[in-house]
């Protein structure tokens, strides 16, 4: 597929990168736009070369929220019968690999739920985030109202989705919204060094990871738990934990096949 409003990379053959590209618009996230992000992430997802990927934007804006030119005029029917906003968002949640947001500058509304609908976040000391879809007359629709206090708390939560006030990078790893926070000119170098330490380990260990820190955020604690112990009990079928172990006790390095 040719990408209009992204750009597609990899590096060293293992990290997938997608940077999304509409400068002139901050990024401002429309429907082609989040169609070409789903169909890059799917197309590395199925890439078994691919062991993490990163969504990045500019140094000026990760995404300024979704496309409020495009938005403007939409009436109800639009929004819900149509489902013309959100339509094609929930797609990176089908994503099994690991994905990091490596976020400069802007990300809000929009651009702040799909960098929560990432595994993670490092932030550049320039990133400023927040739900200001209030001051627009609507609410947060992509996971805003949920994922956000699931990060930061009810109180953080509720003062960014009711005064539209930012966050800037050292309250949202205060916060816990962000696992790190880097210089801006550092932002790709640190976060491609995590995303090739993630391709270091069995893909398959890393995807139940993944899906079992994942469950602690639609479970009660003793499924989650046992949801766990039983990804847990199943990698013992793996020949990477086979390999894994070996590796430590032999004093070597592993060599994972995902298998
Ligand atoms: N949609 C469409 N265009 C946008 C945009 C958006 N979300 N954000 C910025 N732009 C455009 C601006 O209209 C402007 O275009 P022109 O040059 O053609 O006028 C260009 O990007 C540059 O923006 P500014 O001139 O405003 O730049 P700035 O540096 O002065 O301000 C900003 C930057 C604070 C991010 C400001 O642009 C802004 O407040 N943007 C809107 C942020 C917002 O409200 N996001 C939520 C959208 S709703 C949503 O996301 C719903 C949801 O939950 C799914």
């Amino acid at each position: 597929m040719a990408y209009e409003l992204i750009e597609v990379s990899t590096e060293a053959g293992k990290v997938g990168i997608v940077r999304l590209n509409r400068p002139k618009q901050l990024n401002a996230l429309n429907e082609a736009l989040m169609d070409e992000l789903g169909a890059a992430l799917k197309a590395f997802d199925a890439d078994e070369a691919i062991g993490c990927m990163i969504v990045t934007g500019s140094e000026k804006a990760f995404a300024a929220g979704a496309d409020i030119g495009a938005m403007a005029q939409y009436s109800f029917a639009d929004a819900y019968g149509r489902d013309y906003i959100t339509r094609n968002w929930e797609t990176i949640r089908s994503i099994r690999k690991p994905v990091i947001a490596a976020v400069s500058g802007f990300a809000l509304g929009g651009g702040c739920e799909l960098a929560m609908m990432c595994d993670f976040i490092i932030a550049a000391d320039n990133a400023k985030f927040g739900q200001p879809e209030i001051k627009l007359g609507i609410i947060p629709g992509a996971g805003g109202t949920q994922r956000l206090p699931r990060a930061v708390g009810k109180s953080k939560a509720m003062d960014m989705a009711l005064t539209a006030r930012m966050m800037d990078a050292q309250e949202a790893e205060r916060a816990g919204l962000v696992s790190r926070v880097v210089a801006v000119d550092k932002l790709m170098e640190e976060t491609l060094g995590a995303a090739l330490t993630i391709c270091e380990f069995s893909q398959i260990a890393t995807m139940a990871a993944k899906e079992s820190v994942n469950r602690a955020f639609e479970s009660g604690l003793s499924d989650g738990v046992m949801f766990e112990r039983r990804l847990f009990h199943a990698l013992f079928a793996t020949a990477d934990q086979k390999e894994g172990m070996d590796a430590f006790v032999n004093k070597r390095k592993p060599s994972f096949k995902n298998r």
